[in-house]
């Protein structure tokens, strides 16, 4: 697993010198990224040795410069996770004057709190460690719990993709009869912010999970008969819970269901359990390079990240608001 990228000279941007370098985990995103933005990719080399331990080398001049590591922590987590500290302490030592670690998919954002005795918090040692190698600031998407960004002492900027599924659901889906809906209670928020933009109601239901990976739908609050429903949420992982929150609005008289969710984690059977269901659609983004079992299946559609990243990257450059970019 090797890349080796070509730069053919660096353009001035706001002023100031911007780099982005790749780690391996999402290649096609990052030439998206950087085809929108004035600057060829960093020339990186990010190897392994026989033993698989990770080697990195950066090519270019990075002295003083405002670098922005695009990189998620997505499977395997472990080796990209890696990659990402590694990189970091190239840069650093290759005396980078800001490094900001992009992470479109921020791994292990799901265990951010004891769930019992004796277990522990791996979202805040992960993010220990991020700042540890030397990033200074992050920048990531929807985030699985926003208060994640307060694990890390550095700034951390929680994009949202939430505009980008609004413009899509108005471009391809007839918004009459159409009612925005959270799959469990955790998710109300991320809800109601879609309703907002696209002016339709919310509904939720109410999913209890009892074991890791299994989840059962017990309510749909709210009406949902005779409507068209769009699921929303963070993760798809094993699917179980869209599959069982699309089985529940159609037994509540839903006419159709489709689900808008930002990272298609889709571990083990997830692909086929959805291709099998009557999910109308699933749509995700790129925040996690997409398999190929998940680009042929028929009711997945990918959709890109890559334009909101370039422009919060352009802006955070310029020390530009990104807020703005979600008004
Ligand atoms: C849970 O709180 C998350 O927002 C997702 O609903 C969950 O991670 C999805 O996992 P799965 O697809 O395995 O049910």
């Amino acid at each position: 697993m090797a890349f080796d990228s070509r730069a053919d000279g660096k353009e001035p941007f706001g002023g100031r010198a911007v780099q982005i370098v790749a780690g391996n985990s999402n290649r096609t995103l990052t030439d998206a990224i950087s085809a929108e933005l004035p600057h060829p990719l960093t020339r990186s080399s990010v190897k392994r040795f026989a033993d698989m331990e990770v080697f990195v080398e950066i090519h270019d001049n990075v002295r003083g410069q405002d670098v922005f590591i695009v990189q998620s922590t997505s499977a395997p987590a472990n080796d990209n996770l890696m990659e990402l500290l590694i990189l970091t302490d190239a840069l650093k030592r290759a005396s980078a004057k800001r490094i900001t670690a992009v992470m479109p998919y921020f791994g292990y954002a799901r265990q951010d709190r004891k769930p019992g005795p004796r277990t522990p918090i791996t979202a805040k040692l992960v993010a220990n460690m991020i700042e540890r190698a030397g990033v200074d600031r992050v920048m990531t998407l929807d985030l699985h719990a926003g208060q994640i960004q307060g694990f890390f002492d550095i700034p951390t900027d929680n994009l949202f993709a939430a505009p980008t599924f609004a413009r899509d659901i108005e471009l391809h889906m007839d918004i009459t009869r159409l009612v925005v809906v959270s799959p469990d209670t955790g998710g109300v928020v991320r809800a109601r912010a879609l309703a907002k933009r696209i002016n339709c109601p919310i509904a939720i239901c109410d999913k209890r999970r009892e074991r890791a990976g299994e989840s059962q739908v017990m309510n749909v609050i709210g009406d949902v008969a005779g409507m068209r429903c769009v699921l929303i949420d963070d993760i798809v992982d094993s699917g179980g819970t869209l599959v069982n929150a699309a089985n529940a609005l159609l037994a509540a008289g839903a006419l159709e269901v489709y689900a808008y969710i930002t990272h298609g984690v889709l571990s083990g059977g997830a692909v086929n359990k959805i291709t099998s269901s009557k999910l109308k659609q699933l749509v995700i983004t790129d925040s996690i390079a997409p398999t190929e079992p998940v680009k042929a299946a028929a009711n997945i559609r990918v959709l890109s990240i890559a334009s909101l990243l370039a422009e919060a990257i352009g802006r955070t450059a310029r020390d530009e608001s990104l807020s703005s970019m979600f008004k």
